[in-house]
């Protein structure tokens, strides 16, 4: 089993070798055994230094070792921002879950984008890809330059080594890794998810304000992995998406040569059934920025390049109240997925575990109208949302859907009859 250093963005300090670290400095003239200091860098050298965010690898090669990159062929269906190409829509689109592959695919082939906004080479948006695969990547390995990437595994345990450790996702988890870490996914069987590809700021832990010191997902349930390493001369295929583009060189040994390093950027997961879940005691519930797990804050103060947000277990205990996710419009634009169960405002069905929704800035939805009439007739008592696990990448930006995305056999022709056939209300004569 592999190690974890508890809490999200410490000043970690791991070595797979004893004596590998350097003390009190970050670039001694020979690091122990030959090793190469070499510093990751996800923010500007220049940030303030509470989003300051770099590590130090100690390595058994420097890695600047490789020959040039060449464009390759590699994830067809990926796409990058800007999507400006890409049609928009006002409608709402739901999408049955992917496929699973035939043949063989690995996680890196099997990525579709459905959808994104902004510009990799702005620093702003996100990239929304969902992703079918059934066979591990072995000896090639990937790297996204343009963004973080947060992986949400809907089916299949994904086993990710990476530069600066090995970690186990499975459905339930996530794993966030930094923009431009290497990394390989090993799959135990047919896997499926979803990953956010986020271009803009990395993604953090939002402020609690009123709620106080403690609550939604703790610090202390981040879980990185140690510093591990392979000495391998073996070939390995290394993948970078740089610029919405794929392209490729061979290494003659493993990337994942990293001995020891330390600082505050790095890889984690982070099990979302120790989300501390926060609703009424009263009446109402609160907006659901209160499952708020983790946001990627744009330059406008209160508003995200992204939030993530889960609609986790949870009990319902609001008197006189509406309990589903009330009629909406938006100035934020969603994109929803489900892990696994029913998400308590689609009970009529159709959205099923490894399906997608979008609903796009200023366009009505909420609950449909199944589940509308059962809450408006409940006898309420206090109840148990259980064995659900639904979540939302939210943007302030116009969320638009990929021309791949909309060719899909999986877009559902018939979303909006779900918010068909609501009785009209009676006024008095
Ligand atoms: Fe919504």
């Amino acid at each position: 089993m592999n190690g974890y250093l508890t809490g999200f963005l410490n000043n970690f300090a791991t070595e797979a070798v004893p004596g590998a670290l350097p003390v009190g400095r970050n670039s001694p003239q020979r690091p122990a055994y030959g090793l190469y200091a070499e510093q990751f860098s996800t923010s500007a050298f220049t940030m303030p230094r509470v989003q300051n965010r770099r590590s130090w690898l100690y390595r058994m090669r420097p890695m600047a070792e490789h020959r040039p990159f060449v464009p390759v062929d590699l994830a067809p269906r990926l796409a990058s921002g800007p999507f400006t190409h890409e049609p928009v829509s006002p409608n709402r689109l739901r999408w049955n879950p992917l496929t699973l592959p035939e043949g063989p695919v690995d996680w890196v082939e099997g990525l579709v984008t459905y959808a994104g906004n902004g510009d990799v080479g702005c620093g702003a948006g996100i990239g929304i890809h969902l992703y079918a695969a059934n066979r591990s990547m072995e000896r090639r390995v990937f790297q996204s330059s343009d963004g973080e990437l947060l992986i949400v595994p809907q089916m299949g345990t994904l086993h990710i080594t990476t530069e600066m450790g090995r970690m186990e996702v499975p459905p339930g988890y996530i794993a966030l890794i930094p923009r431009g870490l290497r990394f390989a996914v090993m799959l135990d069987g047919p896997s499926r998810g979803y990953v956010c590809e986020n271009y803009g700021a990395p993604f953090q832990l939002p402020d609690l304000g009123p709620i106080g010191a403690n609550g939604l997902a703790n610090p202390r349930d981040f879980e990185t992995p140690v510093a591990w390493y392979e000495d391998s001369e073996d070939e390995h295929e290394f993948i970078q998406k740089f610029q919405g583009r794929m392209w490729r060189t061979v290494l003659d040994h493993s990337p994942f040569d990293v001995v020891a390093w330390h600082g505050n950027t790095a890889p984690c997961r982070y099990d979302l059934s120790r989300f501390n879940t926060i609703g009424t005691v009263s009446f109402d519930h609160p907006d659901p920025s209160i499952f708020t797990v983790l946001t990627s804050p744009s330059e406008i103060h209160g508003t995200a390049n992204c939030d993530f947000v889960i609609f986790p277990p949870r009990w319902m205990v609001g008197e006189d109240t509406f309990r589903p996710p009330w009629f909406h419009r938006n100035v934020m634009s969603e994109f929803m997925g489900l892990v696994h169960g029913i998400y308590d405002a689609k009970e009529g069905g159709g959205f099923e575990p490894g399906g997608a929704s979008l609903h796009n800035q200023m366009n009505g939805h909420g609950p449909d109208a199944e589940t509308t009439r059962k809450a408006m007739n409940a006898e309420l008592a206090p109840f148990k949302i259980d064995g659900t696990l639904a979540f939302m990448f939210e943007s302030r930006w116009v969320i638009r859907p990929t021309a791949a995305a909309m060719a899909l056999p999986g877009l559902q022709d018939d979303y909006d009859a779900c918010w068909e056939g609501f009785p009209k209300a009676q006024l008095p004569r």
